[in-house]
């Protein structure tokens, strides 16, 4: 008797732990590996992952650094930053292709490089300039992803302090 007891416990908590990995809705802390396939699993992740609002505000966060920078005369820092951007709007567009053409003939293709190369240059003036033709394609982006109201905001009234 307390054997088959013992057995019908043991079955119980094995049919419990299997309804359990195979709940669509499970709520543990295991959101990937409680997933029922490859498939489910790497639908969550590109769901997590987001789309091109996520790496733009990191381009955003790093642009306000990148002006922090300049202000201390802190031009690596400042060369830091604008390759993260970079390297950040490839992987948005990795994500939302629609998004690449604009992305490289406004940023990437030609006003990327110069402004990499008037930071490197350490020299103020050149650095300022920089930092405005980058706000500029920035901006120019933005219009022609039909997001201008993306512009009015204190991120595009940064400039040099001595303007
Ligand atoms: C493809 C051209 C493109 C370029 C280049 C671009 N952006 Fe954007 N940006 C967008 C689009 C599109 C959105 C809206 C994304 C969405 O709705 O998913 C956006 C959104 C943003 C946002 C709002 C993000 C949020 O959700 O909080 C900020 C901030 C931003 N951009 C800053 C910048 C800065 C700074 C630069 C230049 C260093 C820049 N962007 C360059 C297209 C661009």
């Amino acid at each position: 008797m307390k054997f088959k007891i013992l057995h019908i416990g043991v079955t119980m908590l094995m049919a419990s732990n299997i309804a359990y990995a195979e709940s669509p809705d499970n709520k543990t802390n295991d959101w990937l590996l409680g997933a029922k396939t490859d498939t489910e699993r790497f639908e969550l992740l590109q769901k997590y992952l987001r789309g091109f609002d996520q790496p733009m505000w990191e381009v955003g966060e790093r642009f306000r650094a990148v002006h922090e920078a300049l202000i201390r005369n802190n031009y690596e820092l400042a060369a830091y930053h604008w390759d993260k951007i970079r390297v950040t709007i490839q992987n948005g567009y990795l994500k939302r292709p629609a998004r690449q053409a604009n992305s490289d003939t406004i940023f990437l293709n030609a006003t990327w490089g110069e402004v990499k190369e008037a930071f490197g240059t350490k020299d103020a003036e050149k650095a300022w300039a920089g930092f405005e033709k980058a706000k500029n394609a920035c901006m120019a982006c933005h219009a022609a992803e039909s997001m201008h109201y993306m512009n009015n905001q204190a991120l595009f009234d940064l400039s040099s302090p001595k303007q």
